[in-house]
């Protein structure tokens, strides 16, 4: 599918954010949710990013999404200097499992953001504010400095209007008081102590930043009793890694698959995984990461069984309700059908 820039707007001195149409289409998206671009290099081979929205669905904000250039990045780079409205992006459709719990009165949230980590966070404070009159959120951002902060101005009025039920801890690199410059362990646990003293057990937590910083807070956490099922992670940096191990069944099978109106079989055999299988066979499946990671290629299993050596996005009930990553899965036991 493809996307239309309709207007671009300059965030930061490094940063643009992009108002998008989907051409031909109406697309429903959720907040935390993103949108993978599809780029030809220079060998005439394709590239994917994916960008998380920072628009609000339930605000009737148009899709937005928001780049930060990274420094000698091939097409962070490209959007945020050339790109232009009236430009056409190739694309998927929004992908992601970094979304609001269904169920939202009871709980409480607390959001740590680095960076443009902010840009889901945003859709999804902006999200909750607006169907939630009750519920507790803390946010704590961490950035280099202030005129590096994307949605500063926003998230400070945000603050104010809703002071009763939003509380913002803004951390700057360049702060001169270390307690407002880096995020610590004991600062984890001050802030998550402090604001959620009691019913910890509806607390949910998200994370979106480096890969070691969200370590550090997912140690805490986990130190005070939250459960990881309470905490929500997106990685905007992809780390690659092979299968650790094979599957219990390396035989061929074969996978049927709907994928919106289109039927589509291919054969599938350790070591290949089932995107990778199709891949060869040129079906046109979704994807970014390839590295169960992101979470756009997700499918649901109808019947038969898959095996994933690797699982960084789905939670324990999103895999008992049969969705599984076919970047890392395999087939096994036998022949299965998905469906996306
Ligand atoms: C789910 C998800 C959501 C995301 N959401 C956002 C978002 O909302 N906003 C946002 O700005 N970004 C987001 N990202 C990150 C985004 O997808 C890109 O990864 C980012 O923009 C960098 O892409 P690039 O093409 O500019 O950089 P790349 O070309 O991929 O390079 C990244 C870095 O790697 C280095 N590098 C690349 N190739 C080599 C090489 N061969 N040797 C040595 N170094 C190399 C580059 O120098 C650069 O520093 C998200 C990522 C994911 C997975
Ligand atoms: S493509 Fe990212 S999780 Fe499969």
């Amino acid at each position: 599918m493809q996307y239309r820039i309709l207007s671009k707007i300059k965030e930061t001195e490094n940063a643009a954010s992009f108002v998008l149409e989907p051409v031909n289409t109406v697309l429903k998206y959720e907040a935390g949710q993103f949108v993978t671009l599809i780029f030809n290099n220079r060998n005439n081979e394709e590239e994917r990013r994916s960008y998380s929205i920072s628009s609000s669905s339930i605000l009737n904000e148009p899709l937005t999404i928001t780049v930060k250039k990274v420094v000698n990045g091939a097409y962070s780079r490209k959007l945020v200097d050339t790109a232009q409205p009236g430009d056409i992006l190739n694309g998927l459709a929004p992908a992601g499992f970094f979304t609001l719990p269904s169920a939202t009165e009871q709980l409480q949230f607390a959001f740590f953001a680095a960076g443009s980590g902010i840009t889901p966070v945003y859709a999804q404070i902006k999200t909750l504010l607006a169907i939630y009159d009750t519920i507790k959120i803390v946010l704590v951002y961490s950035n280099r400095s202030q005129k590096d902060t994307l949605f500063y101005k926003e998230l400070q009025s945000m603050a104010e209007k809703y002071a009763d039920r939003l509380v913002i801890q803004f951390l700057f690199n360049d702060a001169s008081h270390y307690s407002h410059a880096r995020l610590s362990a004991s600062m984890v646990e001050n802030i998550i102590r402090s604001h959620f003293p009691e019913r910890m057990q509806l607390l949910w937590v998200y994370l979106c930043g480096p890969f070691q910083y969200m370590l550090m807070i997912t140690m805490v956490l986990r130190g005070m009793g939250i459960r990881d099922t309470q905490i929500k992670k997106e990685q905007f940096t992809i780390h690659k890694s092979a299968a650790p191990q094979k599957p219990v069944d390396t035989a061929l099978h074969m996978v049927h698959a709907m994928l919106g109106q289109s039927a589509y079989s291919w054969q599938v055999q350790y070591p290949d995984t089932i995107l990778q299988a199709a891949k060869k066979q040129h079906i046109d499946l979704p994807y970014n990461c390839e590295s169960g990671q992101c979470g756009a290629c997700a499918a649901v299993c109808v019947s038969g069984k898959v095996w994933m050596y690797k699982n960084e996005v789905l939670m324990e009930d999103e895999i008992k309700t049969g969705r599984f990553l076919t970047c890392t899965a395999y087939p096994i036991e036998g022949d299965v059908q998905i469906r996306y």
